[in-house]
């Protein structure tokens, strides 16, 4: 069964109207932060909850915030990364469009939380209907007077203010998204410090993502202890996974964290399209490694993939059939991250372009019997030698296919075409 925690009353087509959202529930939450639950109260429930962040990394959100200086006289703000731009993942998308009352509550109950009173919210430069119904819903609020100043006459003050990004992959990287936001090019911070201690113009600062904020509204109806009874030991809650590429019925599927790959695949996004083999799985947005088709039967929750050898990452479940090229797969995935790296360290700004034109040539009939061993060798020069994930992001698909799909690379050098039919490529 899909458990719909998130997606409780998603189908409602009025749901990102205020008035329906309030029919359904919306700011009760907010009104029970505000009026009956004390700051430290609230981190505590969220800890309670084992709620760990859904932007990729999957940190424990309440530790989280707690490593904010509260006392600090600098002002806190908190920021709501909405850039979603990992390869497969739309689930962020979702949410803002379907139910962004609930996104911008749960911004509220978490600035709460950092005793913040100035938030910010940055949404992908393209996902324009997803801006202007966080927007719009912001608006709502305001009027409603769930936000401004002396909320609901409890003394409290809380602003939010929208922010529209230029469509850079490297702004959904936290420090590259306050540089962002401050007015400078998105370019990753060399941490510590973390943003918890010196963020947004150098002052305390929290960035948490889209679905990770929309959870905190159902948490403090419900209690911690409630989200904490769904999914694993120490993976708690539901999880929305993202199914793309070749399934019968791709789309977004909340489900309990734990839940087996092959639930997934198979029972809810239909199973593999026109029903040819499975050949590997991308289980968390690109930049994770792959999965093979004996690997099915791995709990998709963040222990069980990283004990498969991959990573949960953003949730976004890229499902590839026989007939797919890895060396095609890999050159798409190594344009991508050599394009949208924001040049600021050597390996990732030289390595990813080098990358990109040695797998480019071996897919181009022009690859030479060296190839791989240079390639290996660039990819563990870039991985871990970069401020911020972005080269591990570029190296890791390299590694996986070579490692998994050896063959199909020494073909190509050898015989200048692809060792499997790939029907269904773009050119
Ligand atoms: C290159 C790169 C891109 C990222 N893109 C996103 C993104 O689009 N959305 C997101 O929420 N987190 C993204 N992250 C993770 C953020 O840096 C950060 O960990 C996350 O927003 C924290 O929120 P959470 O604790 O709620 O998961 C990215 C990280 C890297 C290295």
């Amino acid at each position: 069964m899909q458990k719909h925690v998130l997606f409780e009353n998603i189908n409602d087509p009025k749901l990102h109207n205020i008035d329906r959202a309030i029919e359904l529930g919306a700011y009760k939450a907010w009104e029970k932060v505000l009026k009956s639950i004390k700051r430290e109260e609230l981190v505590q429930m969220v800890k309670d909850s084992g709620l760990r962040g859904r932007g990729g990394a999957g940190f424990p959100t309440g530790l989280k915030w707690s490593f904010v200086p509260v006392a600090s006289p600098k002002p806190k703000y908190l920021c709501c990364n909405a850039d979603e731009s990992e390869p497969g993942t739309c689930k962020d998308r979702v949410l803002m469009e379907c139910d962004p009352h609930s996104v911008i509550e749960g911004v509220m109950i978490a600035a709460f939380a950092i005793d913040c009173h100035t938030s910010f919210f940055y949404v992908r430069g393209e996902y324009d209907l997803s801006m202007r119904r966080i927007e719009k819903a912001i608006d709502e609020a305001y009027k409603k007077g769930y936000l401004g100043k002396n909320i609901l006459g409890t003394g409290y003050d809380l602003e939010m203010i929208l922010h529209r990004g230029g469509g850079a992959y490297i702004c959904g990287e936290e420090t590259a998204l306050l540089s962002s936001l401050e007015g400078e090019k998105g370019l990753s911070r060399i941490k510590p410090p973390f943003p918890a201690v010196s963020g947004l113009y150098a002052c305390p600062t929290v960035v948490n993502n889209v679905e990770t904020l929309a959870n905190l509204p159902r948490i403090v109806i419900n209690g911690g202890q409630w989200y904490a009874s769904m999914g694993t030991e120490k993976s708690k809650g539901t999880r929305i996974f993202s199914v793309s590429g070749h399934v019968k019925k791709p789309g977004n599927y909340e489900l309990e964290l734990g839940t087996p790959l092959r639930t997934l695949i198979y029972d809810y996004a239909g199973g593999i399209l026109d029903d040819k083999k499975l050949k590997c799985v991308i289980p968390g947005g690109s930049s994770v490694p792959v999965l093979m088709p004996d690997q099915l039967d791995t709990p998709l929750d963040f222990e069980s993939v990283q004990a498969a050898g991959s990573m949960l990452g953003s949730g976004a479940v890229i499902v590839m059939n026989e007939d797919t090229c890895m060396v095609w797969v890999a050159e798409i995935l190594a344009h991508f991250y050599m394009h949208e790296s924001c040049g600021k360290c050597t390996p990732c700004r030289q390595g990813t372009g080098w990358l990109y034109e040695i797998i480019h040539r071996i897919e181009h009939g022009q690859g030479r019997a060296q190839d791989l061993d240079t390639l290996l060798d660039l990819a563990k020069n870039i991985e871990g030698n970069t401020i911020c994930a972005l080269g591990d992001a570029a190296a890791t698909p390299v590694i996986s296919t070579i490692k998994q799909f050896r063959n199909e690379y020494e073909y190509h050098i050898e015989h200048k075409k692809c060792l499997v039919k790939s029907d269904f490529r773009l050119r």
